[in-house]
């Protein structure tokens, strides 16, 4: 099997950043799969439904086409609101399996999610798990969000991510949580570049990969 990293962790930690550097190092397609949760949420709010009604929620996850990831409004409180919803729905968590296992036994991949490391690619050479505190977390989404919108809270954000997380690893079907065999790594004191720097030497040396000179 090719290279697959996964790269797990809760909202806001940095994975996003750290998973598409780290497969640009390596050579590896990148796999963003909460975008695969959060176009399905759009579809369920585009029928004017509920995100956690199962049935809808299962029916948009087996008709999502590779274009609804290219859309520009998955990002944004109620795509991260409709996304953890529907990413509760067991029938929604299998619809997206085989898309995510077919992509990262084609070539490889550096996935990042929640389950990856536990449920998509249990046997994944290497598993990032990637935190900060909450504070540290929502800080960082609230300055994204600042842009976008003025009136935008630290405590609204802080409270809004608590419960997602909260929501993310209480579900019964592929909740948020490390792989007993991932690598914990904690970015709250830490920039974007050292973070990187910090998971390509955990990954270089779980590959077996030598360091190239910069
Ligand atoms: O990583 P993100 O914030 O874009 O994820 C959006 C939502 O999708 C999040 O609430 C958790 C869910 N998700 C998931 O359950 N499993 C994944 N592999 C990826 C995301």
């Amino acid at each position: 099997m090719p290279h697959i990293i996964a790269v797990d962790g809760p909202a806001a930690a940095g994975k996003g950043t750290l998973a598409r550097r780290l497969a640009a190092a390596l050579d590896l397609p990148y796999l963003d799969t909460g975008l695969l949760y959060r176009a399905v949420g759009r579809l369920v709010l585009d029928e004017g439904a509920d995100p956690a009604d199962a049935a809808i929620a299962e029916s948009c996850a087996r008709r999502l086409q590779p274009s609804d990831l290219d859309r520009a409004d998955l990002r944004g409180p109620a795509a991260d609101h409709a996304a953890s919803n529907v990413a509760a729905v067991p029938g929604v968590r299998a619809a997206l399996l085989d898309f995510q296992r077919d992509f990262g036994r084609r070539h490889g991949a550096v996935l990042d999610g929640r389950d990856i490391g536990t449920v998509v690619f249990p046997n994944a050479p290497v598993k990032l798990f990637i935190t900060a505190t909450p504070r540290a977390r929502a800080e960082r989404r609230w300055r994204e969000l600042l842009a976008k919108d003025p009136s935008a809270t630290l405590e609204a954000v802080e409270s809004e991510m608590a419960a997602r997380d909260a929501r993310d690893a209480a579900r019964s079907t592929a909740p948020m949580l490390p792989a007993a065999d991932a690598v914990l790594l904690d970015t709250t004191g830490l920039d974007a570049e050292a973070a990187f720097q910090r998971a390509l030497s955990i990954v270089r040396e779980r590959l077996g990969l030598a360091a190239t000179p910069a």
